[in-house]
């Protein structure tokens, strides 16, 4: 089971990447899953319907979010509806959406989960308790379980990587924008990334215009945070899964930027 993993599409460079190189990367790497975190992809914050359509249209079958979830008050009109589209689970019980999706896979099931860590970020259910839960019921139907887990510490990354190793075929970090290269695969065969990085502007500061950024470290004063124009980079990581315990049996990150071009 081959699966490719989009990192946090920021803005519209973000976005622009996704159209030029996603059908690209599934015409090499065949995956029969991939999956897009575009919880940045409006602006920077939030998600559009039209953005998560246009997501769909480029060959994504899942899109998951993070602590930006309901960074645009469209979302609220939607997400109920989308199916395919996923928030992180440990909200508080009540809020709209779902934080988990199964996706057909020539007739076997594959559980997607969305998951959001609580150091230096919001104040949501335990994402330890949420998914220890989660996993466990998917796994009594299927060895296919991915886990987007969008959080800010390494170690509560690494903590969660190690927590559901064996349980889930993969945690994969998302929220930091830079790509760690610590990918590998967990002693009882969990693929494990703590951060596969952004898809987006590739000389902000997390995506963020420099400048803007910058002036607010040296003066501490309020300062507006806009998308970096400019060159871009995509961010991924490409799994492949064995196609009958679920096992991680490779993990490659993807880089694609000015630095470490894409070649056919
Ligand atoms: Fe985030």
């Amino acid at each position: 089971m081959r699966l490719l993993f989009v990192g946090d599409v920021v803005g519209r460079p973000g976005r622009h990447m996704v159209e030029s190189y996603l059908p690209k990367l599934k015409r090499r790497l065949r995956p029969q899953v991939t999956i897009v975190n575009g919880e940045n992809a409006a602006s920077g914050k939030g998600i559009t319907e039209k953005i998560y359509k246009n997501f769909l249209g480029n060959g994504a079958q899942v899109i998951t979010l993070g602590n930006h979830a309901w960074g645009r008050n469209e979302i609220f009109s939607f997400i109920n509806e989308e199916p395919n589209l996923i928030r992180p689970l440990n909200y508080p019980p009540g809020a709209p959406g779902k934080g988990q999706v199964s996706v057909n896979v020539n007739g076997q099931e594959f559980v997607v989960i969305n998951a959001l860590g609580r150091t230096f970020l919001d104040d949501v259910d335990c994402p330890f308790q949420a998914l220890d839960k989660a996993v466990d019921q998917a796994r009594e139907r299927t060895p296919f379980v991915f886990v987007d887990f969008h959080g800010e510490a390494t170690s509560e990354k690494q903590a969660m990587g190690w927590f559901l190793d064996g349980r889930a075929s993969a945690v994969i970090g998302t929220h930091t924008h830079v790509q760690t290269a610590d990918e590998r695969i967990l002693q009882n065969g969990t693929a494990y990334l703590t951060d596969v990085g952004m898809t987006g502007p590739y000389d902000g500061i997390l995506g963020v215009e420099k400048e803007a950024v910058i002036e607010k470290f040296r003066t501490s004063l309020p300062a507006k945070f806009e998308v970096a124009n400019g060159r871009s980079q995509l961010n991924g990581v490409f799994l492949e899964l064995d196609h009958r315990t679920g096992k991680a049996l490779k993990i490659h990150r993807i880089m694609i930027n000015d630095d470490h071009p894409y070649y056919e």
